[in-house]
This record gives C-alpha cells, structure tokens and sequence, in this order.
C-alpha cells in the first residue's frame, strides 16, 4: 500500500486499452469502501460516458483536450440534494415534527469532504488495480454549462473531476517534488509564517520548477500561472453561481 501511494502520480495520456467491466466493477466497489459522514454517501458520481458529454467537458474544464480521449471520466458532486428527496419521499420531516430545513454550509462542507474521500480512494484504488488517474479541478468553471449537460439539481455541486485509464506508456520524467515532513507540518498551534520557512518549505518545488535559478520563487509562478489566471477568476465566479443556494 506505502508503495501505491508513494508511486502514484497524474497521468494524463491513457492507452486506447479499455478498462474491463471485472476492473470497473472492482473500482467502483472500492470507490464505495471511502469513508463517509455518518455512513450516508453525501456525495454522487456521474459515469461520463456520451463522447458529446466528454466534449463539453474537455471544453468548459480550460480546453484540456485529454478528458475527451480518458477511457473513464467521472464526475464527483457534493450532494444534499439526494437526501432531501429521500427525506421527503420517507416524510422524515413530519415524522419528527420538524420542519425539513434548507441545506447550509455546513453541509456543503460535509458533502464536499465526503466526496472527496470518496475520489480520493478511487484514485488510489485505481493504482492498486494497474490503472493512472488525473484529477480535473476545472471542473467547477462554467457552472451553467455544465448544470445544463448533466441535469444538475441545487444542491448537487461540482466537486471534482477524474479521468483514468491505462497508461499509454510509462512516464519516465522525475515525480514531481513535495515539501519534507519537517518543513510541511505544524505542532498544536498555527504559527507566525516567515519568509524563511515558506522558502524551504517550497525548496524542492522552486528547484524543479526553476532549473535555471532565475531570481524568482515557486509564489511568483504559482501567482503567476495559477492565482492571477483568468482560469481561476472563472472558477471564483462559476462557484459563486453553484454555493449561493447552500450559503442563503
Ligand atoms: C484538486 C486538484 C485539481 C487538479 N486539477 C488538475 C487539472 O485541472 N488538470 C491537470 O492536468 N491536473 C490537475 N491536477 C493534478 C495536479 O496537477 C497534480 O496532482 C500535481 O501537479 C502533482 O503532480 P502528481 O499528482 O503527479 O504528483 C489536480 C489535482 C488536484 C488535487
């Protein structure tokens, strides 16, 4: 298992090879397997199989052409909606004498942990069965598109995308670096951050990222290709549009 995890690493260009029903099934069993919130599944997936629904979303998720050509693509949604309906076929509310009152955040926020424990166990089990993954955060742009092309109701909000497959070839490229257990982690309290410590906490990642040593660090580019992009000014305005009705 310490191998699995340590090995992992995104793929992003899969075999042509599909994912046989025995594996899939097998996947999605583990997938089941994550740990939950009181046991009770706050969270969906959409099995995006329609080669016209893999368009869109290689399309509204920044124009990454690969989700259209990944064997397997789902689509992960925090979800309180399912439990609204089951609340009301069951008449929970009255049952209880309480009104069934409207999801809020907290819910968001237990829903998407949820559903993501969930993908993040089938990213793992996806490796254990000789399968790669990617995961797409872009998938929370474009939310009215999206809504649309796969009948989203409230309250059922984007959580996260994964494309899997097999891999077409193994990738000889270093692993991408992360930060030392010394440097990453915190004891008891949250400290007054120096510029020190941030530096050597993204040490390696400034080094791979900057093989040339300009004088610039891993926050430049990172602000620069990531948090001043128009990407993630889209993903702040689409999110906006899907959390308002759990924020009322
Ligand atoms: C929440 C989240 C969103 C991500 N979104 C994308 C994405 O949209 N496109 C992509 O190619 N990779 C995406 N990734 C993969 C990261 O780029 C990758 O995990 C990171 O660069 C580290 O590389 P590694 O997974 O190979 O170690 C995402 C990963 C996470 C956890």
């Amino acid at each position: 298992m310490d191998e699995t995890i340590l090995k992992r690493r995104s793929y992003r260009s899969f075999s042509d090879r599909p994912v046989e029903k025995e594996v899939e099934d097998r996947l999605l069993e583990m997938t089941l397997r994550a740990p939950s919130a009181g046991n009770m599944q706050l969270w969906s997936m959409i099995k995006v199989r329609d080669p016209e629904k893999k368009a869109v979303l290689a399309r509204t998720c920044d124009n990454q052409a690969f989700i259209a050509s990944a064997p397997l693509v789902y689509f992960f949604l925090a979800d309180s909606h399912k439990w609204l309906e089951y609340f009301r076929f069951s008449h929970s509310g009255e049952k209880a004498g309480k009104e069934v009152r409207k999801p809020g955040p907290g819910d968001f926020h237990l829903c998407m942990q949820d559903a993501m424990a969930a993908a993040q166990t089938c990213v793992l089990a996806a490796e254990s069965l000789g399968l790669k993954s990617c995961y797409i955060g872009d998938i929370i742009e474009n939310y009215e598109t999206v809504r649309e092309t796969f009948s989203l109701p409230d309250y059922a909000a984007p959580a996260c995308l994964l494309v899997l497959g097999y891999p077409r070839k193994e990738l000889t490229a270093q692993m991408l670096p992360r930060p030392q257990n010394e440097d990453f982690y915190f004891t008891d309290s949250y400290p007054q951050l120096t510029e020190e410590q941030l530096d050597k906490m993204y040490r390696a990642q400034n080094e791979h990222s900057n093989p040339d040593h300009e004088n610039t660090s891993y926050a430049d580019r990172y602000f620069e290709r990531k948090y001043s992009s128009d990407f993630m000014k889209e993903m702040n305005r689409s999110a906006g549009i899907f959390l308002r009705p759990w924020m009322e």
